[in-house]
């Protein structure tokens, strides 16, 4: 078994060369027609560990939809505000249907199961949005990213928002289903229009494992969020982070991490390292098909879970 961080470029490079050998990608999501054509050979993987270095395999740095990854950061923020009503209106709890089930929002009352399960993530935009526009929420949820990120260049891209907003009718549903159980404070039109905005962030591989680092823990210049926050919402990323696949992943990746239908996940091994993949093919519960096994091949590699010694 490899353990020393020096021999991570020799895993990454491994894992890239059996990513592109594998002939079973899973489907691209169709759902938002901007990412309907997205090419389902991409793969890319990057790691920023604890001392500084950032190592990388693939095509890392092509710009891709980061979706529901989004949703880390804007729990990061939401949590940031000290709200204390914030977990009256959102669970704690694994979902155990799909991340944009009417069903199960409806049998919980309007309550959402989680902050990562789409109604929870509208709820929790929602509240970003208390005493903001959408253009100024959607500038802080930026300003955010490009902090975490260290880089000042990453954008919205205006064509997948403009996309989800006309053929998102689950996304609609679930908000007026909010509304209905009177847990909206902004119209379904401002509150689903700045989430399918920081959905459509755009980010590359790289980028998107730089913005990780707060939540491994690493010492990154302004501190974007309390140690007590992080710990929150790693403990979510575990639990609640791949949906109903969540048991799943944590079994065989062990670790935090969030996914998003672009293709891209998020994992994190707290004071270690901050990993990104993108490989655009999901699985049955929207989660990357590739990215997951990539993952599950360098936490066994490298003996990182948050379940064994390190
Ligand atoms: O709301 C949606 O359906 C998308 N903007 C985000 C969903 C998503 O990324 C689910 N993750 N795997």
């Amino acid at each position: 078994m490899v353990r020393n961080e020096r021999s991570v470029e020799g895993v990454l490079e491994r894992i890239f060369r059996s990513a592109k050998a594998t002939k079973t990608k899973g489907d691209v999501a169709k759902y938002i027609p901007e990412l309907a054509s997205v090419d389902p050979d991409r793969f890319a993987i990057s790691v920023c560990l604890s001392d500084g270095r950032q190592l990388s395999a693939g095509d890392v740095s092509t710009p891709f939809s980061i979706q529901s990854v989004s949703k880390v950061f804007t729990l990061a923020i939401a949590l940031g505000r000290r709200g204390e009503s914030f977990w009256q209106r959102v669970g704690r709890e694994p979902s155990t249907n799909a991340f944009n089930s009417l069903q199960e929002l409806e049998v919980r009352q309007g309550i959402p199961s989680n902050p990562f399960v789409n109604a929870g993530a509208i709820v929790t935009t929602d509240t970003i949005l208390a005493g903001s526009s959408p253009a100024e929420a959607l500038a802080e949820i930026l300003l955010f990213v490009q902090t975490a990120a260290s880089d000042s260049g990453i954008r919205i891209d205006p064509s997948v928002a403009e996309s989800e907003k006309l053929s998102g009718h689950k996304n609609w549903a679930l908000a007026h289903v909010l509304a209905a159980y009177d847990n909206l404070a902004h119209s379904c039109e401002l509150t689903l229009g700045t989430y399918f905005h920081h959905c459509a962030i755009a980010m590359t591989c790289e980028q998107l494992a730089r913005s990780g680092r707060f939540l491994a823990g690493f010492d990154t210049g302004p501190q974007l969020v309390r140690a007590s926050s992080v710990r929150l919402i790693n403990a979510l990323m575990l639990t609640c982070g791949h949906y109903n696949g969540s048991g799943e992943f944590a079994y065989r990746v062990g670790l935090p991490a969030k996914s998003g239908v672009g293709g891209a996940i998020l994992a994190i091994v707290p004071g270690k390292a901050s990993i990104a993949t993108w490989a655009p093919g999901l699985d049955s519960n929207g989660n990357s098909l590739l990215g997951t096994a990539a993952l599950e091949e360098l936490s066994h590699a490298m003996g990182w879970s948050v379940f064994v010694r390190g």
